[in-house]
């Protein structure tokens, strides 16, 4: 199943950027500086599949990508593991003499037995055996290999940002030093030093954040595995500035978490890191300006993950082949409200210099939120 999946994702870029090509024709600078983007769409390829649904792709692998689920636990594991690999870096390490690790450059993947083995890892081994084979049967690096499947992935989320990609990080990596990962249960300060010594400061860490509007918890309490941490894990909306904000009164599970706080929602799991953020005063406002503007979010996450997908790496020396992540759908996203039952009462606003929005509340009721199927 995470093959399958895995296999549309490359798939569908390949069918999108070039028809017919192999995939390793996305890392190769001269093809793209020949075909572009629409050329390529346009050009009728050999073989067409014509889907179930009426659409056509260039091989059937691809209508099953169209079919569904696009914006499932597959992607959201993609998009995680960027993030996984990238912070693997210390600049204050490094000031001591000491290897701070290499940032994007692959290194969970290359070093899987050791750096899937770190607490705040928990989980990441799945996506990185399911990733592994694809990487290697097209010859690519771990490190773009990582960082293509996140971004392929995010746009494949409703709404979502279409990321850069560039290619032609090394292969060669070393283990990344334990500890670099933020867990959930770390205080915001920790959590914001730890974030500065690998490039993101407070804004930055917000921006990056912005994940978490597609994303769900399996081994914060494993007797739930999938339970979001908001009530649209498919959709990349605003909802979960809004929801992270609301006044807590369960735990969706078996009982208190390490790294969880109580969520407002059946159904829903909320970090502790994430509850914090929303509330300190230095990251609030950030946090609460994504409400109301989805199309900053969309540009922020753009921004910053662009840096993420680069930490320890020279920019300057890789090629843009952004053309291969597909576009998201342009769909109207609802405004952000509240969730069904909830009022402004049970907001725990935390930006002193705004208010927070006076968000209608969803008709019907209490909204309960249902666990992301497993891919
Ligand atoms: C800053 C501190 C962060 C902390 C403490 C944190 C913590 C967590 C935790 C504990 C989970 C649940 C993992 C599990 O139980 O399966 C999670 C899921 C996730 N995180 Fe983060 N995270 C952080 C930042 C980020 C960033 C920067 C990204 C990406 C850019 C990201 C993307 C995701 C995604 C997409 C998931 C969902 C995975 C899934 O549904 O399978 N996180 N995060
Ligand atoms: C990348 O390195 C791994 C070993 O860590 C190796 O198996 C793989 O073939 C390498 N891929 C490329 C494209 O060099
Ligand atoms: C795989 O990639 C490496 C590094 O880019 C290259 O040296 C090697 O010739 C490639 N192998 C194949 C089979 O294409
Ligand atoms: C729930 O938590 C208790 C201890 O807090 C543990 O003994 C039990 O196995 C857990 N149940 C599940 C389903 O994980």
């Amino acid at each position: 199943m995470k093959d399958a999946a895995i296999n549309r994702q490359v798939s569908l870029s390949i069918s999108l950027a070039s028809g017919h090509f192999q995939v390793a024709d996305m890392f190769s600078k001269s093809f793209f500086a020949l075909v572009t983007f629409t050329m390529a769409v346009v050009a009728a390829p050999p073989r067409r599949a014509v889907c179930s649904n009426g659409r056509t792709a260039s091989d059937a692998a691809c209508c099953a990508w169209f079919d569904g689920g696009e914006c499932g636990e597959e992607t959201h594991e993609s998009l995680r593991l960027t993030f996984h690999d990238a912070i693997g870096f210390s600049k204050s390490l490094a000031r001591e003499g000491k290897f701070g690790g290499g940032g994007a450059d692959g290194s969970i993947m290359a070093f899987a037995e050791i750096e899937t083995n770190f607490h705040a890892n928990n989980g990441v081994d799945e996506i990185v055996e399911a990733q592994r084979p694809f990487a290697l049967k097209h010859n690519v690096s771990f490190g773009d290999f990582i960082q293509f499947a996140g971004a392929v992935g995010v746009s494949n989320c409703a709404g979502g940002s279409r990321l850069q990609f560039l290619a032609g990080r090394s292969n060669v990596s070393q283990a990344s030093p334990d500890l670099l990962v933020p867990e959930p249960s770390d205080a915001t300060d920790k959590i914001f030093a730890r974030m500065e010594d690998a490039g993101f400061n407070v804004i930055d860490t917000v921006d990056l954040l912005i994940s978490h509007t597609v994303a769900a918890q399996d081994h914060v309490d494993s007797s739930i595995p999938g339970t979001p941490f908001d009530s649209t894990p498919g959709t990349f909306d605003s909802q979960f500035f809004v929801e992270t904000l609301l006044a807590g009164s369960l735990f969706p599970g078996n009982g208190s978490n390490v790294g969880e706080e109580l969520s407002p929602l059946a159904g829903e799991f909320r970090l502790q890191s994430d509850f914090e953020i929303a509330r300190d005063a230095r990251s609030a406002c950030e946090w609460q300006s994504f409400i109301t503007d989805h199309s900053l979010m969309v540009r922020k996450f753009e921004g910053v993950m662009q840096r993420l997908a680069t930490v320890g790496q020279n920019p300057r020396a890789l090629t843009d082949c952004s053309e291969v992540i597909p576009v998201p759908k342009t769909v109207q996203l609802p405004p952000a409200t509240l969730p069904a039952g909830k009022a402004l009462k049970d907001v725990q606003g935390a930006c002193r210099a705004t208010p927070f929005p006076r968000l209608k509340a969803a008709p019907g009721p209490a909204t309960t939120v249902s666990p992301v199927p497993p891919s």
